[in-house]
């Protein structure tokens, strides 16, 4: 009997961005390792723990597929870009990373509405309020970049945003979380 519950359009398209987020944390992971090797231990730290973050969104993705009886195709994962030339430029590429993740989460939520393959389009909704959360993240880091001098930033500045980077939690709070009393 065949207990397959995802069409072989959303399995695909499940499947690519499983490996999608199997890729951002390959790129968290060489942003780290960057960082670190450049002095940056909070970037770094910060890094890693959000290449960790990724993976667990990936295996988020594998047991869906699993529950839903579909096949799981685990694939080679590209490598990812070459290091960024300044800290400046690897906060750039992390917005830029995260927006066009969203991007790519939004076909697929798009796919299971035209489906109406509403198991998925509620599974994926978790997904779309996680990257509100990694977007503002991800601008935060812009916005402190651009405090500390943006590419003119002292070696002063910049100490003090990788101080700052280690304890920032790996997670922005999102816009429905806030309460007037933790705003
Ligand atoms: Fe899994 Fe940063 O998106």
């Amino acid at each position: 009997m065949n207990t397959n519950r995802l069409s072989k359009t959303i399995a695909e398209a499940l499947n690519a961005q499983m490996t999608k987020e199997a890729h951002a944390s390959q790129i968290y992971l060489s942003y780290g390792a960057w960082a670190e090797s450049r002095g940056f231990s909070g970037i770094s730290n910060f890094f890693f723990r959000h290449a960790a973050e990724e993976r667990n969104h990936m295996m988020k993705i594998l047991e869906y597929i699993l529950k839903r009886g579909a096949i799981v195709d685990v694939v080679a994962i590209p490598a990812p870009p070459e290091n960024p030339k300044n800290i400046n430029q690897c906060f750039e590429r992390v917005f830029k990373h995260e927006v066009d993740n969203t991007k790519s989460i939004y076909a697929v939520v798009k796919l299971s509405l035209e489906e109406e393959d509403w198991a998925t389009w509620n599974f994926l909704q978790w997904f779309v309020k996680e990257q509100i959360e990694e977007e503002t993240m991800a601008m935060n880091m812009l916005d402190k970049m651009k405090i500390a001098g943006g590419e003119k930033a002292s070696d002063e500045a910049l100490l003090t945003l990788d101080k700052d980077l280690e304890h920032t939690p790996d997670d922005a709070r999102s816009a429905e979380d806030v309460t007037t009393a933790q705003p």
